[in-house]
């Protein structure tokens, strides 16, 4: 049996009554602290670099994901080799793409549909076997060699890929027409254009 200590100077009626107040724990008082200075730039220095990192994170995924679908302007678009025109035949217009596909000996091109003098649409003319332009004349070779007119350069192309079963073939620096022997796809990245090369370069 053991019995009750009673502390010097108090009641045994006070001592019952400390007894069934609530325990403070002294962890408790620390968190109830306001806290200082310290501890309140530390917050500010990790929202802050919370905040950095995901609009990093942001960045990075907004630059590693296409900005343009497959087929609009500004994305790359998917060809059926059996749809491309024969070599020397009229080229075939795609408004959507903004190209015109022509196939030439050296092989396809993707040329750019605005005018290089003041963005007017040209068109092929079957008559004279050219681009013209019905805007101040300028003319045009199939290939978008720069012939006569006020234009400063050659057609601007898009790069052309060639996919085959042994793998694939990309146009040049210069944007060069990839032959298309045995092509299963052929690709044309409107987000990549090339600019023409000087009036009266090679
Ligand atoms: S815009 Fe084509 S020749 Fe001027």
């Amino acid at each position: 049996m053991t019995t009750p200590t009673v502390t010097k100077g108090k009641s045994a009626a006070a001592q019952t009554k400390d007894a069934s107040a609530p325990v403070v724990a002294a962890g408790s008082e620390a968190a109830v602290k306001p806290i200082n200075r310290r501890e309140f730039l530390y917050y500010i220095w990790g929202a802050s670099m919370a905040v950095f990192l995901a609009q990093t994170a942001g960045a990075i995924i907004w630059f590693a994901l296409p900005r343009f679908r497959e087929g609009e302007f500004g994305g790359v678009f998917s060809i059926d080799p059996a749809t491309v025109p024969a070599v020397g035949a009229t080229p075939v217009a795609n408004p959507t793409g903004k190209y015109w596909l022509s196939n030439t000996p050296n092989g396809v091109l993707a040329l750019s549909m605005v005018c290089t003098h003041l963005g007017c649409l040209f068109k092929w003319v079957d008559a004279t076997g050219r681009f013209e332009c019905p805007c101040h004349g300028s003319k045009f070779e199939e290939d978008g060699t720069f012939i006569e007119g006020p234009a400063p350069r050659s057609l601007d192309r898009f790069a052309v890929r060639v996919v085959t079963p042994t793998g694939a073939i990309e146009s040049d620096a210069s944007g060069s027409a990839v032959k298309i022997d045995g092509a299963t796809r052929i690709e044309v990245n409107t987000g990549r254009k090339i600019k023409g090369a000087g009036a009266g370069e090679a």
